[in-house]
């Protein structure tokens, strides 16, 4: 379920109108659907009700407060990335032991901001920081869990961007030295081995990769367990793909009949990581028409929204569906959708099939939830989009617009 249907032809969002609020509050603008957001929670947690499980949202997908906020109030843990994500996951409400810190290049501060919120669960991507946690605990009298991140060698069979179980992959450690690894740190101060995770890549539609990286890990475990140590969790990452052409793709469900087999009567509580499965199609970018033009070789339909407000199809050339916001009928062109950014790169879609829209219309970026106003940026002196949170027929901003003001705020005057 994305929360997005038309009525009389016109898009609506959670049965409010786009056109009402592209009107209301501008565009650019992100519209999200809280049911669809909360509907893709549920369906995770319903697919692993079987077994003692967390579902850690990454909030690297999308950490706007006021989606983090209906997260963490359904039940939700988090999986961060960044000081700045820790906070914000604080700040909207997810107790510290649901949070689980992930990512390569955790620096002390960061580290030590974990260990004084007393967070779950430090993903460990190194030796070295697994070392780096125990000096900082035992000087701060405190002790760290730790899982150490395992990278399988297993191909997710995505975009090479957002692959990270291949050898070639700066993440985690080579699953094949994890026990010596593990062995030489038990005995650390500060530190307790709680478990192993993995995470293969991100827009895997390949459940087969997602189930032969989850069999490893619990071979892994298996053999840790069998080795005497007293673990707590299996972390099995994120990553399950979205079907941004709109044709489906793998649900939860899908994933948990694939992965429950392996990891039941583990005494052990199983941790997923996903971000993009649950917030993409819970997410559309609206934008207004500026100009149509044609070169002769190409019709162009210049939009307000550009790479900055979402970057996904300049950077892994991602797909987006494209749609008018009022169908008004007629026969489709084909035109490049392209922003306002000065930049060649700086485009929605190339060569699309699109029905017909003018100067002034709107249109909608579907599955634009994530990765979307998380990787925005003020490229071209650009104002970020607001956001909005549609529930039950009520629309609310949960973002204003930035201003020309919010974009100097932190220069320094002479
Ligand atoms: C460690 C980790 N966990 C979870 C995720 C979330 O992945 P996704 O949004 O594909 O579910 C990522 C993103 O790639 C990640 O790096």
């Amino acid at each position: 379920m994305s929360g997005f249907e038309r009525r009389q032809g016109t898009l609506h969002g959670d049965g409010v109108s786009l056109v009402e609020l592209g009107d209301r509050h501008g565009t650019p603008l992100y519209v999200y659907s809280g049911s669809a957001l909360l509907g893709a929670y549920d369906a995770y947690a319903a697919a692993f009700a079987p077994v003692p499980h967390r579902i850690c949202y990454a909030l690297k997908a999308n950490s706007s407060g006021g989606l983090l906020r209906l997260l963490a109030g359904r039940g939700a843990g988090a999986d961060i990335v960044s000081g700045g994500e820790l906070q914000a996951a604080l700040r909207a409400g997810f107790p510290p032991e649901r949070i689980v810190f992930s990512g390569v290049g955790k620096t002390d501060a960061e580290i030590r901001l974990g260990l004084e919120a007393g967070i779950g669960e430090f993903n460990a991507e190194s030796e070295d920081e697994i070392r780096r946690l125990s000096s900082i605990a035992a000087g701060l009298g405190l002790t760290a869990r730790v899982t150490l991140r395992v990278n399988p060698d297993i191909d997710p069979r995505s975009h090479p961007y957002i692959s990270t179980g291949l050898r070639e992959n700066k993440f985690g450690v080579a699953i094949d030295a994890a026990p010596a690894i593990l062995d030489r740190v038990r005995a650390l101060p500060g530190v307790e081995v709680s478990g192993v995770q993995c995470h293969i890549g991100s827009q895997v539609t390949d459940l087969g990769a997602l189930e032969q990286a989850a069999g490893a890990l619990v071979a892994l475990t298996r053999s840790l367990l069998g080795r005497g140590f007293p673990l707590h969790t299996i972390d099995i990452g994120g990553g399950l793909g979205v079907d941004y052409d709109g044709t489906g793709a793998a649900t939860p469900a899908d994933l948990a009949a694939r992965v429950l087999p392996a990891v039941a009567g583990l005494p052990l509580r199983l941790l997923l990581e996903p971000g993009r499965s649950i917030v993409a199609r819970a997410g559309v970018l609206l934008a207004r028409v500026i100009g149509i033009k044609d070169n002769g070789a190409r019709r162009f339909v210049i939009v307000d929204a550009g790479m900055n407000d979402l970057l996904r199809p300049s950077l892994y050339e991602a797909f987006h569906r494209i749609e008018p916001v009022v169908d008004r009928g007629g026969a489709a062109g084909v035109v490049d959708v392209v922003g306002p950014v000065c930049e060649s790169g700086d485009f929605l879609a190339r060569e699309r099939a699109l029905p017909p829209v003018a100067v002034g219309e709107l249109v909608a970026v579907r599955d634009a939830g994530a990765y979307g106003f998380s990787m925005a940026s003020n490229y071209n002196m650009r104002p970020r989009a607001a956001e909005v949170l549609v529930e039950n027929g009520q629309a609310r901003v949960i973002r204003r617009r930035e201003t020309f003001e919010d974009l100097v705020r932190t220069e320094v005057a002479e």
